[in-house]
């Protein structure tokens, strides 16, 4: 596993200097999800394989932007599902964006989830791992390595709330769920990049996120192999939750396609709860 985070980390650093450096613009692509392609997410999207298809025990990689899954090699224990830039339409505001990197064994589902790594692009270049038992941030030095900084867990409640989806289409229970917590205090943070809102959760230690399915999206718009399993299994071993809006762990899920989203909530204990809770969900 460790060759595969240092495969992330040289790509990671190539990511910032594409982001620090090269044009924001769209390109004339679409992905398989139907959203056009910036520059900088097929640039991202070439560093990702370039570099982890180096890793000898990379099986295979399926990637947010290409439809098909890459095979590359027969042996390798590892197959990779990433999102190479999320959050890409913040890049023009220079707002922060992320990659995150689901590392499974054998399929696609959420149970195989060996390890799970996301990258912050910010003032400062963070890269979370969540292996083995610990949660863990690290964080580039001048020298461009990175170099722990702490193990990372969530307290049982927190301040803030990250409500995604448009509002136009929000269910009414969603609704009253995310105006009942502003009413009690809640605060808004929400920047467009799953990466940073959910860091931030993270790193002050609770809240809530949310991605629900609305009246034009019941599914959400959060993809399970690429963005929700990965975040879930480090919301997880932080001693969060991360469950889906039938409160079924994220983690049990099994996509049908590699492109399939879900709703999704995350965050400290209480507050996912609540939300299942608003959700009309039998909770044991
Ligand atoms: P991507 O840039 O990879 O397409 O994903 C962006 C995702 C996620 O980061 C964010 O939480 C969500 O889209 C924002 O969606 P809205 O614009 O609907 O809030
Ligand atoms: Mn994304
Ligand atoms: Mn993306």
């Amino acid at each position: 596993m460790k060759e595969v985070f240092e495969g992330i980390a040289k790509a990671a650093s190539r990511i910032a200097d594409a982001l620090a450096h090269d044009d924001t613009g769209y390109s004339d692509n679409k992905n398989s999800t139907g959203d056009v392609q910036l520059k900088l997410d097929i640039r991202s999207d070439y560093i990702v394989e370039e570099e982890l298809s180096r890793i000898p025990t990379v099986h295979a990689l399926a990637s947010e932007e290409q439809e098909q899954i890459s095979p590359i090699r027969t042996g390798g224990e590892y197959l990779v599902g990433y999102d190479p830039l999320d959050g890409s339409s913040l890049a023009d505001v220079n707002l922060s964006v992320g990659s995150i990197f689901g590392i499974y064994e054998n399929s696609f589902v959420g149970a195989n989830l060996a390890a799970a790594v996301y990258v912050v692009y910010g003032p400062r270049i963070e890269m979370v791992t969540a292996y083995k038992h610990n949660v863990e941030l690290w964080r580039q030095d001048r020298s461009g390595e990175f170099k722990f900084v702490q193990i990372l867990r969530l307290k049982d409640q927190g301040k803030l709330v990250a409500p995604g989806g448009t509002q136009q289409f929000w269910y009414p229970h969603h609704k009253k769920l995310v105006d009942d917590m502003f009413a009690e205090g809640y605060r808004l943070r929400y920047s467009g990049g799953m990466v940073p809102d959910l860091h931030q959760i993270l790193i002050k230690g609770g809240g809530l996120f949310s991605y629900p399915g609305t009246t034009d999206k019941s599914k959400g718009k959060i993809r399970m192999v690429f963005e929700s399993m990965p975040f879930a299994k480090v919301f997880e071993m932080a001693g969060g939750l991360a469950l889906n809006d039938e409160a079924g762990r994220l983690l049990d899920s099994v996509p049908e396609g590699h492109h399939d989203t879900s709703p999704c909530f995350f965050g400290s204990k209480n507050e996912v709860l609540r939300a299942m809770r608003a959700y009309g969900n039998k909770l044991d």
